[in-house]
């Protein structure tokens, strides 16, 4: 009978990984799944905590999806640091780190096999990433189909594709319960975030800007205001207040939907994203409205 790993273990091949998992779901264990592309913060670290406390067996996958980088983007200099990972990932309770190389998730390229999850794909980050989320759904739908019969833990931090991701597995039928887990922030309120690491100095501070402007929004709503064109309206004048920071997007929609609805009630999510010196960086927060 396989036996949990006392340390954790590198994979990289995905036949290597499947054998894994099976033996210990055969065994009468359940897997957590932890997908991330690395350069682990306390963010992932909190999902693979979660992970750990809610399943036998937890796998951290470290990939970065070149499907999901535009051609302009960093896919080269995206951070990278297997070695501090490695130490993050069992220190937070992983078993395994499975870490496949381009050729290893892809043996084919041009990938000609690829997940589109319909409209929700079309909505807010997409419009300055056009082809992130069928990068992002390509590569977690393999995830899933390699890693077998799991929960699979996710961060609001990226709230689009916790949606898209929970809704990809429903529709696939896949095997796989998806898990949506609170956002980890810095102590001054900026979201915890790989590309943090491209701010320097004081565009650094004034990126707590983003987590300001969810503020003005919930305190809006809070003081009664429902509709969501005057809510963006404060939440983009805190972000056009700050010379350093560049606004892309607000939005006030529906937390199942994504949508704007014309009066904000019940579930709601305030949505932001903005460049800030070289990262372009996102943040969210929910609202309920009883
Ligand atoms: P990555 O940006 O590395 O994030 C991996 C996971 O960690 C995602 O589910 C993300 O939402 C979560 N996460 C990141 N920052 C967080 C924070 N501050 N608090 C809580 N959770 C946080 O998202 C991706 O990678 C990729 O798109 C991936 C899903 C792995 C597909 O390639």
């Amino acid at each position: 009978m396989t036996e949990i790993p006392s340390t954790i273990v590198t994979v990289n091949a995905v036949a290597e990984l499947r054998a894994h998992l099976d033996a210990h779901r055969g065994a009468g264990r359940t897997v957590g799944l932890v997908p991330t592309m690395g350069f682990l913060h306390d963010g992932h670290g909190s999902l693979m905590r979660r992970a750990a406390v809610e399943n036998d067996v937890v796998v951290a996958t470290i990939f970065v999806n070149p499907l999901q980088f535009a051609p302009d983007e960093d896919l080269d200099s995206y951070p990278r640091d297997l070695k501090r990972d490695t130490v993050l990932a069992e220190e937070a309770g992983a078993n395994y780190l499975f870490v496949p190389t381009r050729e290893e998730m892809y043996p084919f390229e041009p990938v000609l096999t690829t997940v589109r999850v319909g409209t929700l794909s079309d909505l807010w980050e997409a419009g300055t990433r056009p082809t992130h989320f069928s990068g992002v759904a390509t590569v977690v739908t393999k995830l899933f189909a390699i890693g077998g019969e799991c929960k699979a833990y996710f961060g609001e931090k990226d709230f689009q594709q916790l949606a898209i991701v929970t809704r990809l597995a429903a529709d696939l039928s896949l095997p796989v319960t998806v898990v949506g887990c609170p956002i980890v922030r810095e102590p001054d309120g900026l979201a915890m975030s790989s590309r943090n690491t491209y701010l320097t100095g004081d565009h650094r501070t004034a990126a707590a800007v983003l987590r300001q402007a969810l503020d003005v929004g919930e305190a809006a709503i809070a003081a009664g205001e429902r509709d969501p064109q005057i809510v963006m309206a404060e939440m983009a004048a805190i972000v056009e207040d700050e010379p350093l920071a560049e606004l892309d997007y607000v939005a006030a929609v529906d937390a199942a939907t994504l949508e704007m609805p014309p009066v904000l009630a019940g579930e709601i999510r305030l949505l932001i994203a903005a460049q800030v010196g070289r990262p372009r960086l996102i943040d969210n927060c929910g609202v309920t409205i009883t």
